[in-house]
């Protein structure tokens, strides 16, 4: 009865409901158990291992859930710790970088694209060496962009603070002749309006979530794992600490509905 079984996303924090969001949309059968480990945010500034443990305890939480596969949304944790908990999982888990990567390439025009992402996916330089993998032709840089997630988090999605924060970061590329912005986080997809007010409309800004979703779509058809149309379609949100009664990032998704049980981990 695998198929009844719900889908676990993680994320290290509330960004994640940016992939959440589409996953929903694209698959309105599938329940869902969404996992913020807010406790823990950011994971963006911490070292590979530390990032691997609480991978590794959030991952397991999920699996205890009963959940048939995991997303891992959160681009930090897939950089660092996917590899591992693939190896070590008796379920399929999906990262978001290899989708991200395909979907800039789908996109740019003239094979340059910027990687914005937290400091510690760009060390791992896991983008890197996908897109070496992908499209060895393509110039890449990458910039860390730390204070996007606390804007985001803040709700200022379009805002004349996150478009200097943007322009700030945007002149650390080496070479600015972009013509894609590949959000490496799922907190940027948020600042999107703040984006196009700060580049025009010229440049593509893109992400996994689309063709992260196609790759669960096909998974579940191949395995027949899809949940039956009756009686799905249910999202639980859990975190691992306290939420403030309002916050933005949540409201603006999933409008005031949406809820949190917070759990010990
Ligand atoms: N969710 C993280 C990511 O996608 C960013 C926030 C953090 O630093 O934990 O990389």
């Amino acid at each position: 009865m695998t198929e009844k079984h719900p889908i676990g996303v993680f994320d290290s924090g509330l960004g994640g409901l940016s992939v959440l969001t589409t996953l929903v949309d694209g698959l309105p059968n599938e329940d869902f158990i969404y996992l913020g480990d807010v406790a823990r945010l950011p994971y963006g500034t911490r070292s590979p291992a530390v990032v691997k443990r609480y991978v590794g305890t959030c991952v397991k939480f999920l699996q205890s859930q009963g959940v048939k596969l995991i997303v891992i949304a959160c681009n930090t944790a897939t950089a660092t710790a996917l590899e591992a908990m693939q190896k070590e999982s008796s379920i399929p888990i999906f990262g978001v970088i290899e989708p991200g990567v395909r979907a800039a390439v789908a996109a740019s025009t003239g094979k340059r694209v910027l990687v914005l992402a937290t400091e510690a996916t760009v060390r791992s330089e896991a983008y890197l060496r996908e897109f070496q993998r992908q499209a060895p032709a393509f110039f890449v840089e990458q910039v860390a962009c730390p204070l996007l997630v606390p804007l985001a988090e803040e709700g200022w999605f379009d805002h004349e603070v996150t478009e200097l924060v943007l322009e700030k970061y945007l002149r650390r590329a080496r070479n600015p002749e972009f013509d894609t912005i590949l959000f490496g986080c799922t907190h940027y997809p948020l600042l999107e309006k703040s984006f196009r007010k700060v580049l025009g409309s010229e440049c593509a800004l893109v992400h996994s979530a689309d063709l992260l979703t196609g790759e669960v779509r096909e998974l579940l058809r191949q395995r027949d794992w899809s949940h039956p149309a009756q009686a799905g379609g249910k999202l639980r949100f859990l975190s691992t600490d306290h939420l403030p009664a309002a916050m933005p990032i949540v409201s603006s998704l999933f409008g005031e509905g949406a809820s949190f049980e917070v759990i010990d981990l």
